[in-house]
């Protein structure tokens, strides 16, 4: 068969790296690659390894069978990364391996070619890095169909395994923020929840109830006048409290002094809400930033401050919570301080997944869109501080 020639290699790899450039969908990604390194290189067979870091572990999805008439096969393999493989050797190492006679290299392990009554000859293997030299994959190449693997071929290797670092590094972000997108959509449907379910378990509820009430006061106006005023004075009791209940919530939507004022005077309007709450003193410690945000980071800074306030007298049942909202080397500082009972934040963090309510990662979510930086200290028994620190841009 004829080899390749490199004006040929070239507008090959070039179309690969045109169809790949916004290419977000891996098994494609992988594909392609594969496709082209055995087209390109003369190959039988070629298998991408992607770097599985937290497992610990390379996998594949791709095998394919060449030109024959066979037809391509796709199946996961995973290997250990710390494990005796070419392809962890080569994850590991970061050289280009090339292999004349497999079956004579003490390094290969023919327990694939058992399994698949493929017989590997030669091996052509290469890392695949992103720009910032992370390991991601490793390229693996084998049986020449005519010869040996030669300099020329590992050349070539080496320009596909650069445009498969793109590739995948592309990939994997484009992945990362489809992630992302997810949490701030549950974070926000979370919270359209919980605002749902207080407005009918109270406002709702109430408004129900008092018209049930106001239809038997009615009834009972024609004989009692004074019981019928009794009853109404009690449902106008109600009325209030439910009233003071819709307020909370339009608090908690948007409390007005934020949008007026900005945020230390919402943190004011805070803490005097929910100071006392089962016997809580809540104070305005140092509020005093003289700094205007733009209004979504404030609305999502206040969010912040307001969950970990809340938490402190939930959960934490603090005899005392401070608040501060001070200006501190360009950045706006709000702190969040209770002597309450205190938790293991990384037990909290780490359990998420069981929970049901997303409290303190509504709180992180908040901070990172809004370019913040939160920290969250506390032990049991040693109480909570919360503190956002959010750049001051203008
Ligand atoms: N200020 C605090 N004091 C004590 N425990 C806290 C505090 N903030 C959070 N926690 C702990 O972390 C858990 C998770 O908080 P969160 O995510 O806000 O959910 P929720 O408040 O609905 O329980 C709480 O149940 C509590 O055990
Ligand atoms: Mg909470």
């Amino acid at each position: 068969m004829a080899a390749v020639d490199v004006a040929t290699q070239l507008e090959t790899l070039l179309r690969l790296q045109h169809d790949l450039a916004l290419e977000h969908d891996i098994d494609r990604v992988l594909n392609r690659i594969v496709e082209t390194a055995t087209a390109i290189l003369d190959a039988e067979r070629a298998s991408l390894f992607i770097v599985d870091t937290q497992r610990n572990e390379l996998w594949s999805r791709v095998l394919t069978e060449g030109t024959g008439p066979g037809v391509s096969e796709v199946r996961e393999i995973r290997l250990p990364l710390d494990g005796r493989s070419l392809a962890a050797e080569v994850a590991r190492g970061g050289e280009v391996l090339r292999i004349d006679a497999a079956y004579d290299d003490p390094r290969f392990d023919p327990s694939t070619d058992q399994r698949t009554g493929f017989r590997t000859r030669t091996i052509l293997v290469a890392p695949i890095d992103s720009r910032d030299r992370r390991r991601l994959g490793v390229l693996q190449v084998m049986n020449k169909r005519d010869g040996l693997f030669g300099a020329d071929d590992e050349r070539f290797v080496r320009a596909l395994a650069g445009s498969a670092g793109v590739a995948l590094e592309y990939v994997q972000l484009s992945t990362e923020l489809a992630a992302e997108r997810l949490r701030v959509v549950k974070v926000a449907e979370e919270e359209r929840h919980r605002l749902a379910r207080d407005l009918h378990d109270g406002v709702a509820q109430t408004l129900a109830n008092t018209a049930i009430g106001i239809e038997i006061a009615s009834k009972r106006a024609l004989g009692d006048v004074n019981a019928a005023l009794a009853e109404l004075a009690q449902l106008r009791e109600r009325l209030l409290e439910s009233q003071k209940g819709l307020r909370d919530i339009l608090f908690a939507l948007r409390p007005v002094q934020l949008e007026d004022a900005g945020l230390p005077a919402a943190v004011r309007a805070l803490a005097e809400r929910i100071d006392g709450t089962n016997g809580s003193v809540v104070a305005a410690r140092r509020v005093d930033s003289a700094c205007r945000l733009v209004p979504e980071v404030e609305a999502g800074a206040f969010r912040v401050i307001r969950e970990a306030a809340n938490n402190a007298l939930k959960t934490g049942r603090a005899a005392h919570v401070n608040l501060d909202v001070y200006d501190e080397e360009g950045e706006v500082v709000a702190v969040v301080e209770d002597d309450g009972r205190g938790f293991d934040v990384a037990a909290v963090l780490g359990s998420y997944a069981s929970r049901g309510s997303l409290g303190l990662l509504q709180m992180r979510e908040s901070a990172r869109l809004i370019g913040a930086r939160l920290s969250i200290d506390s032990s049991p028994g040693q109480g909570t501080r919360i503190r956002l620190r959010i750049p001051a841009r203008t």
